[in-house]
C-alpha cells in the first residue's frame, strides 16, 4: 500500500501533501515525510509513527518551497523507523514510493561495488541511486533519468521523484500500484489516491501500466510505456470525498474484499521459481537439514488467523508431510505445552500484535522450540519476537503478507493472504524435506499462480449472494458446514457472519451435523453448504438432503458447472475449480460477501462492530 502526493505550482507546497497525506493514511501508518525543492535546493523531513509527529517535526522546521512530494508508509521491506521512512535520497534526487522492488538486492550489491553508500533498508532508495546515477551519466532530463532507472528494476511501483537541478518538475511513473494526477490553474498534483487531491481539483487522469507523467505548473505531459508521447482526457471525479477515500465502495470492508486478488498476487510476488520448481521464503532462515530434522509443526494464533492455520495445516500436512497441529494462542499458553527444537512453531497474526499469540511464541521459545511468524505488519511486535532465535542458527524469521493495511475489523484480505503464504511454506517445506519433487510442486505453484484470476471471476458475481443475504438477515441463527478443505471455511464464514451481523452463526465439518446440530434445523434456519468438488464431496451432498428432509433451507457453494450441488441448494453460489489444498481462497469470498450483505442490510456499523477492535493486545 502506502500513499504518495505531489504538488507543483506557485502554493507553498507542505501544508497541502500533509492535507493529503491525511487522506491517504488508511493507506499506510508506520511513518511519514516530505520532501520539498526550494530556493536553497532539496530538503525533506520524515518521521517514523504517525503523521502528527511529521507534523510536530514540520512545525519545528518548516520546509519552504512550491514542488514537493510527500509519502505515508506501509513498511514492506525495513522496519517503520526514521531512516526507512520515505522520500528517499541519494545526490540531489528525493524519491517516494508504493510497492515492492524484487530485484533490490541485486541492485543494491551492483551498486555498493560502484561506491554507492546506502541509508535506509528499504528496496526504494535504490531509484534515488539509479535516478540520480541517470542524471550524472548525462540523462537528457528527468524524465529520462527516471526512465532509465525503471528499466532496471522490476516488480511493482508507483514513484514520484524530484530532483534539485530540476526545481519545477515531479516525475511520476506507474506499473501496478495505483496512481492519479490532476490538473489546477497553473498547478498539478499527483496521488494515489484521489481524496488527497479532491479539494483542489476534480479533473484527474489515472496512469495506466508502464506510462510515465511529468508534472510542471504549466501543466502535464504523459509517455507510454515506449516512452512515446501519449494524449490522455481528464475525467471528472464526481464522488464525494468520503466516498472517494474508500474508492467508492460504501465501506472499507467491501472495498477489502475486492482488493484480495490484488492482495493474493502480492504475497505470492517474486517468491515463485517455476524454473526450480520451488519457492524463495524472503525473510525466514530455515535450513535443508533443519527442514529434515523437524518432528512436528505447531501453529499458533487467533480467530480467523487460527481459521487460516486450520487450513495451512492441511497444506502442510498434504504437501510436507509434517504432523501440523493448530494451537488456539490464548490456550497454548496455558496449557504447559509439549514443544521443543524439532518443533517448528509458525504464529500467524495479520497485525502482529496480538498478545495471546505473542505470548504463545514467548512461551514455545522458552521452551526451546524454533518461532517463525507470518504477518502483514512490517515491524511489529510478532515478528520482532521471531527475529532473534534463542539458538544460534535455529529456525527464525518472518514471511510477511503484503496485504497492505486492512482498515474493516473483519479480516478478509488479510485471510486470503495469509492462506496463500501458508501454501507457500507448505510448498517450500515439502521441497526441504522432500516429499515434494520439483515437477510436483510446479504444478502446485501454477495453481497458486491462477488464484487471483479466479478470485476476480467470484467477485464479479457479488449479486449472486443478495438473496441468501436477505434470507439471512431475517434468521436468528445461521449454520455453516463443510468437511476437509472447506471445514475451515465453514468457519470463518460463521465468524464473519456473527462478527459483523450479530447474528449467531456456527461453522461445523458437515460430518457432525449428525452428532448434534441436526437437533437446530428446521425451517427458520438456513444452512449453508460448502459442497465444492473435492474428496468426499458425495458426502456433503448427502448432508444437504438430510438438511432438507428436515425442511431446513440450504444455500451452497458450489463448483461452476455442478448442476447437481446446485439442485439441491435453494440459491447456489458458484466459484471456479480449484485443486482442494487451493479452494478456500475461493470459496470464502461468497461468504465474505454474505456476512456483508448482511450487515449492510441490517444497518450495523460493518467497518467498526461493536465491542471489537482491530488489534487485541490484552489478555
Ligand atoms: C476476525 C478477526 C479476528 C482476528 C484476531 C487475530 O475478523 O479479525 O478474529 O483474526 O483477533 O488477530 P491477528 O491476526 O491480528 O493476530
Amino acid at each position: 500500500m502506502c500513499g504518495i502526493v505531489g504538488y507543483v505550482g506557485s502554493r507553498p507546497c507542505v501544508d497541502l501533501i500533509v492535507a493529503g497525506l491525511r487522506k491517504l493514511e488508511y493507506r499506510g501508518y508506520d511513518s511519514a515525510g516530505v520532501a520539498v525543492v526550494g530556493a536553497s535546493g532539496l530538503a525533506v523531513a520524515r518521521s517514523k509513527g504517525k503523521l502528527k509527529n511529521l507534523v510536530a517535526l514540520l512545525a519545528e522546521k518548516p520546509l519552504p518551497g512550491t514542488t514537493g512530494i510527500g509519502h505515508t508508509r506501509w513498511a514492506t521491506h525495513g522496519k517503520p523507523s526514521d531512516e526507512n521512512a520515505h522520500p528517499h535520497c541519494y545526490g540531489g534526487v528525493a524519491v517516494v514510493h508504493n510497492g515492492i522492488i524484487e530485484n533490490h538486492l541485486e541492485l543494491k550489491g551492483a551498486l555498493t561495488a560502484k561506491g554507492h553508500v546506502f541509508s535506509s533498508e528499504t528496496d526504494t532508495e535504490i531509484f534515488a541511486h539509479l535516478v540520480s546515477d541517470a542524471l550524472e551519466g548525462g540523462a537528457a532530463d528527468l524524465a529520462g533519468a527516471v526512465r532509465t532507472a525503471l528499466a532496471q528494476v522490476s516488480g511493482t511501483y508507483a514513484i514520484a521523484v524530484v530532483s534539485a537541478r530540476r526545481p519545477e518538475e515531479i516525475v511520476a511513473a506507474k506499473n501496478a500500484s495505483p496512481l492519479v494526477v490532476g490538473f489546477g490553474q497553473g498547478e498539478s498534483f499527483l496521488a494515489s489516491d484521489v481524496p488527497a487531491i479532491l479539494e483542489h481539483t476534480r479533473d484527474v487522469v489515472y496512469l495506466e501500466e508502464g506510462e510515465l507523467a511529468l508534472l510542471t505548473p504549466r501543466g502535464i505531459r504523459f509517455e507510454g510505456p515506449d516512452g512515446r508521447p501519449l494524449e490522455k482526457q481528464p475525467r471528472r471525479i464526481e464522488w464525494s470525498a468520503v466516498a472517494a477515500e474508500k474508492e467508492g465502495h460504501k465501506h472499507f470492508m467491501h472495498k477489502e474484499i475486492f482488493e484480495q486478488p490484488r492482495a493474493v498476487a502480492d504475497t505470492i510476488r517474486g517468491r515463485i521459481s517455476l524454473e526450480q520448481g520451488d519457492v524463495v521464503l524472503d525473510g525466514i532462515e530455515l535450513s535443508e537439514a533443519q527442514a529434515r530434522g523437524l518432528e512436528r509443526l505447531v501453529v499458533v494464533a487467533c480467530g480467523t488467523s487460527w481459521h487460516a492455520g486450520c487450513s495451512g495445516a492441511q497444506m502442510i500436512e498434504a504437501l510436507a508431510r509434517l504432523p501440523t497441529e493448530v494451537e488456539l494462542a490464548s490456550e497454548f499458553r496455558y496449557s504447559d505445552p509439549i514443544v521443543g527444537p524439532r518443533t517448528l512453531v509458525v504464529a500467524i497474526s495479520q497485525s502482529g500484535e496480538t498478545a495471546d499469540t505473542l505470548a504463545a511464541v514467548k512461551e514455545a521459545k522458552r521452551r526451546g522450540a524454533p518461532a517463525i511468524a507470518i504477518c502483514n505488519v512490517v515491524g511489529s511486535a510478532i515478528p520482532r519476537e521471531c527475529a532473534e532465535a534463542k539458538e544460534p542458527g535455529a529456525p527464525r524469521g518472518t514471511l510477511y503478507t503484503h496485504a497492505g493495511p486492512e482498515i474493516g475489523v473483519a479480516s478478509t484480505k488479510a485471510f486470503t493472504t495469509q492462506l496463500a503464504a501458508l501454501f507457500l511454506l507448505a510448498v517450500r517445506l515439502g521441497r526441504l524435506r522432500g516429499t515434494l519433487a520439483a515437477d510436483a510442486a510446479r504444478t502446485h505453484l501454477e495453481a497458486l499462480r491462477q488464484v487471483p484470476l479466479w478470485m476476480d471471476q467470484v467477485i464479479r458475481q457479488e449479486p449472486s449472494v443478495m438473496p441468501v443475504a436477505k434470507r439471512c438477515a431475517q434468521a436468528r441463527d445461521v449454520l455453516f458446514l463443510g468437511r476437509g478443505a472447506q471445514y475451515p471455511v465453514a468457519l470463518e464464514g460463521a465468524l464473519k457472519l456473527k462478527e459483523i451481523s450479530y447474528i449467531h452463526a456456527e461453522g461445523y465439518a458437515a460430518g457432525e451435523m449428525k452428532h448434534g446440530p441436526i437437533a437446530l434445523i428446521d425451517e427458520a434456519l438456513p444452512v449453508v453448504v460448502l459442497a465444492t468438488k473435492e474428496p468426499a464431496y458425495e458426502k456433503t451432498l448427502g448432508n444437504m438432503e438430510e438438511v432438507r428432509a428436515r425442511g431446513g433451507l440450504v444455500f451452497a457453494v458450489v463448483s461452476e458447472g455442478d448442476t447437481l450441488a446446485a439442485g439441491l441448494a435453494e440459491v447456489a453460489l458458484t466459484v471456479p475449480h480449484a485443486p482442494p489444498l487451493l479452494a478456500p481462497l475461493l470459496s470464502i469470498l461468497p461468504l465474505q460477501f454474505l456476512a456483508y450483505h448482511v450487515a449492510d442490510l441490517k444497518g450495523t456499523d460493518v467497518d467498526q462492530p461493536r465491542n471489537l477492535a482491530k488489534s487485541v493486545t490484552v489478555e
